[in-house]
């Protein structure tokens, strides 16, 4: 691995040296392998539930002789959370993120999740808040091709606006460009006089209000 991608990159910013976490889905390592090597966080673990991609995982700590534990697990069923204080999850849909989230038992000593999801982002800002994690910051990354929205959520009872839940924080100018061309793209599809037409542009409106006000 010569150097992160521009998306991991992102999620090992939102990372301090006090951290001590688990990359759920870690697959390669390459985020871990990067933090510890570069004494970026106080521990880190590495999980996934796929032998294969931990073997991979594996090979790459060995090669590098890092003091990496790894573990095969379903989220963090069969991971040990004692001083675990952040989870890293990415590079999978929200209905997996909101599963592996889902035991909240195991996330009592979490005070930090970083998240970065391909679908769904509405539905998984609200579930966040709804267990107890406020989005803090949330950027856009363009990487290979494609947009990312990497997400740090810390342990509160505060609640995002109903703005940030369903749009987020629109923070990268590009991306906002990016996202009212699609909107602009799906309206001339439809109809005007659809329902569709109507809830997409009214959100197309209200990207724009956001974003130039
Ligand atoms: C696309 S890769 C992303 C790897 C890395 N996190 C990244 O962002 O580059 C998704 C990884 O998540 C793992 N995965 C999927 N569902 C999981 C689950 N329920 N628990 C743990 N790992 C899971 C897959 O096996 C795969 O290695």
């Amino acid at each position: 691995m010569n150097r992160l991608s521009k998306r991991l990159e992102v999620l090992a910013s939102f990372i301090n040296k006090d951290d001590s976490l688990v990359d759920v889905g870690c697959d390669h390592g390459y985020l871990s392998i990067y933090l510890y090597r570069n004494k970026l966080c106080k521990k880190v673990i590495c999980s996934d539930i796929n032998k294969n991609a931990l073997e991979v995982a594996i090979n790459n700590i060995k090669n590098d002789n890092l003091d990496i534990e790894t573990y095969l697990s379903d989220g963090i069923k069969d991971v040990p959370m004692e001083g675990i204080n952040t989870l890293v999850i990415s590079g999978m849909g929200t209905s997996t993120i909101v599963d592996i989230l889902r035991d909240r038992n195991r996330l009592k000593g979490v005070s930090k999740i970083v998240l970065q999801t391909n679908n769904n982002y509405e539905e998984l800002r609200k579930y966040m808040n709804s267990i107890g994690y406020y989005l803090e910051i949330e950027h856009a990354t363009y990487d290979k091709g494609k947009w990312y929205l990497s997400m740090l959520y810390s342990k509160s009872d505060k609640k995002n606006e109903e703005n940030v839940l369903k749009y987020g924080f629109l923070d990268n100018p590009a991306y906002v460009k990016y996202l009212l061309c699609k909107y602009e793209d799906i309206l001339g599809k439809i109809p005007k006089d659809n329902e569709d037409y109507i809830r997409y542009k009214e959100d197309y409106d209200k990207i724009k209000l956001l974003f130039y006000k």
